[in-house]
């Protein structure tokens, strides 16, 4: 995979676009509009000085990738890709239609398609492209140049040869640890993470514990990196509330329907740290 695609540049996007360069590819990443481009281009700038300052990762290297990073508002641009993957936001409609343009643009009939989406099945996507047996779940964990991860989902047209390819890809060029999942909402991960977020999420709203409390909780008590809260705020209300309602569509067990005060801030816009205030600030 010399070259690559990515769409979307938000959290995870431009985490994945970092990686995939500082894999040595060349990236295409596809934003819509030039706002949203700049953002992400700043996101990534930041996220490689920061590791260049922490030692790790040696400056050449992270000029390269820079250097490895070309940037645009136009799927065209997506014609010579071998793989895209795309990251934009986590939602059914959206991500239907990035789907029909990429499928439109990428012309080399080899080309690989991945989504990262959360929960959104994997075979809805597929079916809006002319090459569902190209189509795979690539799912990364944020933030992406730390976490290890990458869940593989194939749907139920996905070639074996599609999976082997960007199973290699994961594991050799990107240096992750891959599993797989069935295409179920949440896949392997989200299904136990997102009913944990939400009980949490539903402890406060019920007043049984503060959320400095439940967080500190899970941190001191369980040796988890960050409490149910702050992990909500990290990884977005927006996306943790898109995941729940897939998981809730899918299942209909009770425990993965979104508590009120989730939703109620998702309305408020207090979606965590990518708008300065969730569960807790983020304003400096
Ligand atoms: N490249 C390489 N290394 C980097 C880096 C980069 N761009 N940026 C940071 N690092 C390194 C740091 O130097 C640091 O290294 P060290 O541990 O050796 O000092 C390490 O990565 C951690 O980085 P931070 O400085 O940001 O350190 P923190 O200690 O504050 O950890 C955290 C922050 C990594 C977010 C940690 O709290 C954590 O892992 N939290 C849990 C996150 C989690 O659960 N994510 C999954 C969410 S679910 C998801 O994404 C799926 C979706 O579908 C919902």
């Amino acid at each position: 995979m010399e070259r690559v695609g990515v769409v979307g540049c938000g959290l995870m996007g431009s985490g994945i676009a970092e990686i995939v360069a500082r894999a040595g590819a060349n990236v295409m990443i596809v934003e819509q509009d030039a706002e949203a481009m700049a953002r992400g281009r700043e996101r990534i700038e930041k996220s490689l000085s920061r590791a260049v300052a922490a030692g790790k990762v040696p400056e050449d290297e992270a000029n390269r990738a820079l250097a490895n990073m070309l940037f645009s508002v136009d799927y065209a641009d997506l014609w010579d890709r071998q793989l895209v993957i795309e990251a934009v936001a986590e939602n059914e409609e959206i991500k239907l239609a990035v789907f029909r343009k990429i499928d439109a643009e990428v012309k080399d009939p080899d080309a690989l398609l991945a989504t990262n989406t959360s929960s959104i099945p994997i075979i809805k996507l597929a079916m809006v492209t002319k090459r569902p047996e190209h189509v795979i779940g690539m799912h990364f964990f944020n933030p992406v140049p730390v976490l290890k991860l990458v869940e593989l989902i194939s749907s139920l047209l996905t070639s074996p040869e599609t999976s082997a390819r960007v199973r290699a890809y994961a594991t050799d060029t990107l240096k992750k640890r891959v599993i797989t999942s069935p295409d179920r909402a949440g896949f392997v991960v989200n299904a136990l993470l997102i009913p944990y977020l939400l009980s949490a999420v539903r402890m406060l709203e019920s007043g049984f514990a503060s959320a400095e409390d439940i967080d500190t909780g899970m941190v001191v008590g369980c040796a988890h990196p960050m409490g149910p809260l702050a992990l909500t705020d990290l990884i977005g209300l927006d996306t943790t509330l898109a995941v729940a309602e897939s998981l809730y569509e899918e299942f209909k067990e009770p425990h993965l329907a979104p508590p009120p005060l989730l939703s109620r801030m998702n309305q408020a816009g207090l979606l965590g740290r990518k708008t300065g205030q969730g569960f807790y600030s983020y304003k400096s």
